[in-house]
């Protein structure tokens, strides 16, 4: 929300291009860090900046850019075509045009700077409305400025004009200061700017950046000097991941100093969409993707990858855990490798342990499902044991069905129960039966060939093998 002494803005967000050096059929803006495409990170940080309305030029994969928009945005942003992207001046004439009632202040920003602080918003529009210039702009200081237009000044210092890295005279190539692509500027002065712009340059666009040199010419710029490494755009590939990485890191700090603790402040994966309380702690290696939520007290181990996973209070996820779509009871534990896929509900206490896979099923408070077994399709009473080895068989080829299994109920291992099948509580199955039939409460359900000792047997087989061998 804007603050009482400053005037209500809008946000241009230019997200047209294709992004050719992403070397990907994703348009560019697209392409995700911790997470969240990129242009959402732009949206997202104007709208908490305080921007009253947000303008997202589209163009490129425009459809699929628009359907991440109004999923996340809704009806905050407002969508403009620029059908052929001639340039960044070009897309902000798109914009402009849209509404012809647009007044005021414009931050503009490109939709692929993804580490822009809100805080680096608000003190530009600040400083260029307290200074009542026509443009205020961002500039930085970077050792190798290579792809980034250069910032020309003039004899007394003050900004003189912009000029594209492909534009440059050898001289103007060692300019370090360049060109974050950060603006606010006054609409009437930006409306008048953009109709004077030419694509009389090396790339034959219309660039946005030459309405700096029509504001300078009237002395009318104010430049805010900032940290490149928090402006950095995303380019190609290697880009996208040192941004995510220094993404990844402002997240595990935030996590840290609200008291979680973590192994490796570099080697952790949380995507801005999850949540993690205070009290619990992270291992290194461990990604958190989409949703997910980890409770206070509850401990995440090396190397476990949790998709929309909620994580109760004191739950124990040991190392090398996968899991998706899922809940994980308070005090429960999980792993090492285990492997939880979509709809597994464990309850309070409950243990699922290494090599075991679940699926949509609920396991009830404190039952167990400690080695090697598969249980998909079921649904678990409390107090159940399940041995090693047990496999729910919830696929006839055609379909899938339900094993439902009281409480209390103690499951032999290497058992398999097939479905649709249900052990009524306090029932027991002997080790190695295949249930096919409903076991009642409290009964023994033994199905396998009887055992027969033949004595001394062993003995005499060996002796003859052995005869045979010399
Ligand atoms: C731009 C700046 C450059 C600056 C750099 C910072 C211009 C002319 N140059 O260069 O001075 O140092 O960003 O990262 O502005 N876009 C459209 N429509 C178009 C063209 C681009 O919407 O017709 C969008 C792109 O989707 C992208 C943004 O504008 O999000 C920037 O375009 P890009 O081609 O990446 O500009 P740079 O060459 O990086
Ligand atoms: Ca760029």
């Amino acid at each position: 929300m804007p603050t009482d002494e400053q005037a209500p803005w809008s946000a241009i967000i230019l997200a047209a291009g294709e992004g050719t050096r992403m070397n990907s059929s994703r348009p560019k803006v697209l392409h995700a860090i911790a997470g969240r495409p990129l242009v959402s990170w732009v949206v997202g940080t104007a709208l908490e900046a305080g921007a009253a309305r947000c303008l997202v030029v589209v163009g490129h994969g425009r459809a699929e850019v628009e359907r991440e928009l109004a999923e996340t945005f809704g009806a905050r942003v407002e969508v403009v075509l620029q059908s052929e992207q001639r340039g960044t001046g070009d897309a902000v004439r798109c914009a402009m045009e849209s509404d012809p009632a647009l007044s005021g202040r414009v931050v503009i920003l490109y939709g692929d700077c993804p580490l822009i602080p809100e805080s680096l918003i608000r003190s530009l529009v600040e400083q260029s409305q307290a200074a009542k210039a026509n443009l205020g702009l961002v500039t930085a200081t970077l050792p190798t400025p290579d792809g980034y237009g250069r910032i020309v000044r003039d004899g007394r210092g003050a900004v003189a004009r912009i000029v594209e890295d492909c534009d440059c005279s050898d001289e103007e190539k060692k300019i370090n200061e360049v060109n974050p692509g950060l603006y606010d500027v006054d609409a009437g002065f930006l409306r008048d700017a953009i109709r004077q712009l030419t694509s009389d340059n090396a790339q034959g666009q219309r660039y946005l950046t030459d309405v700096v040199e029509l504001a300078a010419r009237r002395g009318d710029v104010v430049s805010v000097a900032a940290d490149m490494a928090d402006l950095m755009g995303v380019n190609d590939q290697r880009d996208l991941a040192i941004c995510a990485a220094r993404r990844r890191r402002r997240i595990a700090e935030t996590l840290a100093k609200k008291g979680v603790a973590i192994t490796d402040l570099d080697a952790l994966y949380v995507d801005a969409d999850c949540q993690v309380e205070g009290g619990a702690s992270l291992g290194a290696q461990v990604h958190l993707r989409g949703k997910c939520v980890v409770r206070q007290g509850a401990s995440v181990d090396v190397g476990c990858v949790l998709t929309n996973v909620v994580v109760e209070a004191n739950a124990l996820i040991l190392p090398y855990t996968v899991a998706t779509d899922s809940t994980i009871g308070e005090g429960a534990s999980v792993g090492p490798f285990s492997h939880l896929r979509r709809q597994s509900k464990l309850g309070p206490r409950s243990k699922v342990g290494n090599f075991s896979e679940t699926k949509k099923t609920t396991l009830g408070e404190g039952s167990k499902v400690n080695h090697l077994a598969y249980v998909g399709d079921g649904i678990i009473g409390k107090g159940v044991n399940i041995g090693a080895g047990t496999i729910f068989c919830n696929y006839d080829g055609e379909q899938k069905h339900t094993t439902v299994i009281g409480d209390d109920v103690f499951v032999g291992s290497d058992s398999q129960l097939v479905a649709p099948v249900t052990v009524e509580r306090g029932a027991y199955i002997a080790s190695g039966t295949t249930v096919t039939r409903d076991v009642p409460e409290d009964s023994l359900a033994v199905g396998r060939a009887k055992q027969e000792n033949k004595e001394g047997y062993a003995a005499r087989l060996r002796a003859r093998l052995r005869r045979k061998k010399r």
